[in-house]
């Protein structure tokens, strides 16, 4: 495992395994608290309910501190630069989980800073969501050596970490998306190239889910995409999951959404609250799994980073 969590791929496909197991120990083990004393930074750019609250409630029950630090609290690259918003939080706390518009953000803040960075989200990924997921499909027994997912909707940062889970688990991943709204293109060829798993991406939902075990969605206008709403509404109009296109799944397909929905939009209520959806059992997850992350990042040792050592070295060597 890396010293940061900023994508699946900084974890092995064994270590990925071993995350479950470890997730499933804390699922029981409540009082577990291997954090005690610890504190964690989350500098939050964007809304959150789910991400916010499972990791508050997380770092609580592993018996560490959460600091809230919102965009209008700190102005990370505004009031302050990002390097040194790194270099002031190491300082206080033992992780840093950010949850941020641009990706390169996010990388700057783990090569500064000498504690890990979690990837809370970007406009590029969301590794703590797609963990959870797999983590999820695992609970209902369908994660097989080539079990297929069906992704239904905007190529977005969710699909660049599910084409990156496809770098580390088996299975049949499909995109069906308009072709204007594919994913990052540098992802694509990585999950394309490491062929662990049989990707598809095409521009038709019906073909898309035929024997899907999963059929998965979510918004079709990410935050931060606001102004495109309206353009997004039409290009993504028959990519709405609705039980006729579920029925075009397996008999037992489960329905997944990372959460929050726009009902009516890229679902309808039926599927959302059907018997074959796992949302909420997604949500919960997101506390199990991500627990499980924190506990091994922070029990890693690490070796300071060797560009924080040059920086040393530069400040020690200019005059008093
Ligand atoms: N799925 C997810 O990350 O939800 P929030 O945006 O509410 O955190
Ligand atoms: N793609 C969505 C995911 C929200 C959890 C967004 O970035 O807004």
């Amino acid at each position: 495992m890396n010293k940061d969590f900023l994508s699946l791929r900084d974890i092995s496909s064994e270590e990925l395994l071993d995350l479950f197991t470890l997730a499933d120990k804390l699922k029981v083990q409540r009082t577990f608290q291997p954090l005690s004393g610890k504190s964690a930074a989350m500098v939050f750019q964007k809304p959150s309910l789910r991400t916010r609250v499972s990791f508050e409630v997380g770092l609580h029950q592993l018996g560490a501190k959460a600091v809230y630090l919102g965009q209008e609290a700190i102005g990370i690259g505004e009031r302050e630069s990002v390097a040194d918003v790194a270099r002031v939080l190491e300082r206080y706390t033992d992780v840093i989980i950010a949850r941020l518009f641009d990706h390169s953000v996010l990388m700057q803040l783990a090569d500064w800073s000498e504690v890990p960075v979690i990837n809370a989200l970007t406009n590029h990924s969301h590794p703590c969501q797609v963990l959870a997921d797999l983590y999820t499909i695992r609970q209902h027994n369908k994660l097989y050596e080539g079990v297929k997912i069906v992704f239904v909707g905007d190529g977005n940062n969710v699909v660049n970490s599910w084409l990156e889970a496809a770098m580390l688990y088996p299975m049949h991943f499909v995109l069906a998306a308009p072709e204007q709204y594919n994913p990052n293109l540098s992802v694509l060829k990585a999950a394309l190239k490491s062929g662990v798993s049989r990707i598809e991406i095409t521009e038709n939902p019906k073909d898309a889910v035929r024997d899907a075990d999963v059929v998965y969605t979510d918004v079709w206008t990410s935050m931060g995409q606001e102004a495109e709403a309206e353009e997004r509404r039409k290009a993504f109009r028959p990519y709405q999951v609705n039980e006729k296109l579920m029925s075009m799944a397996r008999p037992d397909a489960v329905f997944m959404h990372c959460l929050p929905a726009i009902r009516g939009e890229e679902v309808t209520d039926g599927v959302m609250d059907g018997k074959r959806s796992i949302v909420f059992d997604q949500a919960e997850n997101r506390l199990h799994a991500q627990k499980a992350i924190l506990v091994k990042l922070l029990e890693q040792k690490r070796e300071p980073k060797r560009e924080r050592k040059a920086l040393r070295r530069k400040l020690a060597s200019l005059p008093e």
